[in-house]
């Protein structure tokens, strides 16, 4: 029997009175939850958002994508707590509360600057591929791609997950709280409950049929086989556990009877493709890589490298258009072509060049060189959508011989963004890839599907395609967590989720910022226009789509679509303000 929690009520927000944003920034009526009941500091953020209004505070702020995990992070800070402190907690409540997004089970990627030393640290806790797999994965008997989903249900999908092993790595590195501080919110909550919200409830609706292929996974969103709803109470013992665990010994994840019940489910899976084992998961490691930056208007603008292409396309979509002016803002055409064109250049050197740096050679260096970028600038001086574009040859040491990538990515994913009192600042993308992952479950969290981000095809004529599957291997991200720099300081920090619309997502909150003059929650709310391969995808129900006519007849085919983005964003100068996605149900706390 479902119980209905009063005092943690859950109400859907109507199409009206959700938002009301300033004119033209904020989409109306996009199913935004509004929670209510959470005390006094969450209804003020609530509030912010829905008048539009960026949170502002002076000592720390905290912005992800649902409250109550956002409330633990916000805990941790005003328990003295760092950013890094912060950041575990809110990653272990949003394993809970937002479990179709991210958690236990996924992996995530870390910008973290560091306010005592001024250093810049990139972390890489990405998923990786079972030492058993083969460029083949994805294929099947006749050498032909795997349909989506018939590749993301089940065991063939799963990689070994790092956000376990990221979250242990960064308590060490740069935690101060005990992390048995850190991870009891969560345990409360998963053992005394919390209200499904609003947009859990429609993707489990919507996600019927495959989150019932799996016993566990079926029992838990379906409880007595009805999909449970907004405001159902739920409970979670065994993610309870699970944390209890982690908290004696975070290294415990890969090992033991944890690790054994991966393996059995994955292998067990009904699609009979998983191939994980204890191995794969006793030599997991967080790889700390090297931060890409490029130059935009005066500021450095810094993220992930690969195996993420975040950074670098990101920053060769900036590079791009570093020499045009864009002030006449969002709902100008020429400003859309600009930027439209500026991806469509980028995403073509991401599927030629992309991939993860352990396995082959990928020149990050000369993809973001400002002359490279500059003299590829030169096919956007024209008034009309480039008929065709193609990837670049990048200055490079090794001779390449590559075939394209366009694997399919779509939305999914959740992003963090914490500044503490001390002034560091953390910026972490968090993915188990599908709404949901493999749909596999187990010891109370979810497991990715993040091996799809592979290319499904290895080859082409038989040229090699960077990011295909081989063992060991991480796949490509779209994941761009970045934090902007002004003379050696944060100004800036952000993500998002979206799939391969993260990109895209990314550079504009960023052009709304430094060339539209827009403050935080302005930056998150733009209509989105994004294009990645030609198509141009403008966001249905916004003032997006009166671009519509205009970029048709710059030979673009447009298409009004739902671009669900979760931005959160904040900007960090005399005061902290930070914006959160109206889009979905996050928020920003600060003090
Ligand atoms: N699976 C989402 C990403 O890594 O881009």
């Amino acid at each position: 029997m479902r119980v209905l929690l009063s005092a943690l009520s859950v109400v859907i927000a109507g199409a009206a009175g959700a938002q009301q944003a300033a004119d033209g920034v904020a989409p109306e009526g996009v199913g935004v939850g509004e929670f209510s009941g959470l005390g006094p500091r969450v209804e003020a953020a609530l509030a912010s958002k829905a008048e539009g209004a960026p949170v502002v505070a002076q000592d720390w702020m905290v912005a992800a994508a649902h409250p109550l995990a956002v409330q633990a992070g916000a805990d941790a800070l005003a328990a003295g707590g760092t950013a890094a402190d912060a950041l575990v907690a809110v990653q272990v409540t949003l394993g809970l509360v937002e479990p179709q997004s991210s958690g236990l089970g996924g992996g995530a990627f870390l910008v973290w600057y560091d306010a005592a030393s001024g250093a810049l640290t990139t972390l890489d806790g990405r998923e990786t591929a079972p030492l058993a797999a083969t460029p083949q994965r994805f294929l099947d008997a006749d050498g032909q791609p795997l349909k989506f989903y018939d590749a993301v249900v089940g065991g063939r999908s799963v990689g070994v997950p790092g956000t376990p092993a990221l979250l242990a790595e960064v308590h060490e590195r740069w935690g101060k709280l005990p992390f048995a501080d850190l991870t009891a919110p969560a345990i409360a909550l998963a053992e005394e409950g919390f209200a499904v919200s609003p947009r859990l409830a429609g993707l489990i609706a919507e996600d019927v049929e495959r989150l019932g292929r799996f016993q566990a996974t079926a029992d838990y969103f379906m409880p007595g086989g009805a999909p449970l709803e907004a405001g159902d109470r739920l409970t979670n013992a065994a993610y309870a556990q699970t944390l209890r665990m982690m908290t004696r010994d975070p290294a415990s994840f890969y090992t033991g009877d944890n690790a054994a019940a991966i393996v059995a489910a994955v292998g067990g899976a009904m699609d009979g493709a998983g191939l994980l084992s204890a191995v794969d998961l006793s030599i997991y490691d967080v790889r700390e890589r090297a931060p890409v930056c490029v130059t935009y208007r005066a500021h450095d603008v810094c993220g992930m490298g690969p195996p993420s292409s975040g950074a670098v396309a990101v920053g060769q979509i900036l590079g791009l258009l570093e020499g045009y002016d864009l002030s006449a803002g969002p709902q100008d055409a020429t400003v859309r072509r600009l930027m439209g064109d500026a991806a469509r250049l980028a995403f073509a050197d991401r599927g030629r060049y992309l991939a993860d740096t352990d396995y082959v050679p990928v020149p990050v260096k000369g993809l973001v060189d400002p002359d490279y970028l500059a003299a590829r600038a030169g096919q956007l001086a024209g008034e009309k959508a480039l008929d065709e574009v193609a990837p670049g040859a990048p200055e490079f040491d090794h001779a390449l011989n590559r075939a394209d990538d366009r694997s399919i990515e779509l939305p999914s994913t959740s992003h963090i963004t914490i500044v503490d009192g001390a002034g560091n600042v953390a910026s972490m993308t968090t993915t188990i890839e599908n709404g949901f992952g493999s749909r596999i479950m187990v010891n109370g969290y979810l497991l990715n599907n993040e091996l799809t981000d592979f290319s499904f095809a290895s080859h082409e004529d038989g040229v090699p395609i960077a990011n295909r599957v081989e063992p060991g291997k991480r796949p490509r991200s779209s994941m761009a967590p970045t934090i902007v720099m002004k003379d050696g300081a944060p100004v800036l920090a952000l993500g998002s989720p979206g799939g391969s619309r993260i990109i895209g997502y990314v550079a504009e909150a960023i052009v709304a910022s430094l060339d539209w003059g827009m403050d935080p929650q302005q930056a998150v709310s733009v209509p989105h226009a994004v294009n990645r391969f030609g198509t141009y995808d403008l966001e249905e129900g916004t003032a997006a789509t009166e671009l519509s006519g205009p970029l048709a007849d710059m030979g673009y085919e447009v298409n009004a679509t739902a671009l669900t983005s979760g931005l959160h964003l904040i900007a960090i100068g005399d005061d902290l303000r930070g914006g959160a996605d109206p889009r979905r149900e996050g928020i920003v706390l600060g003090d």
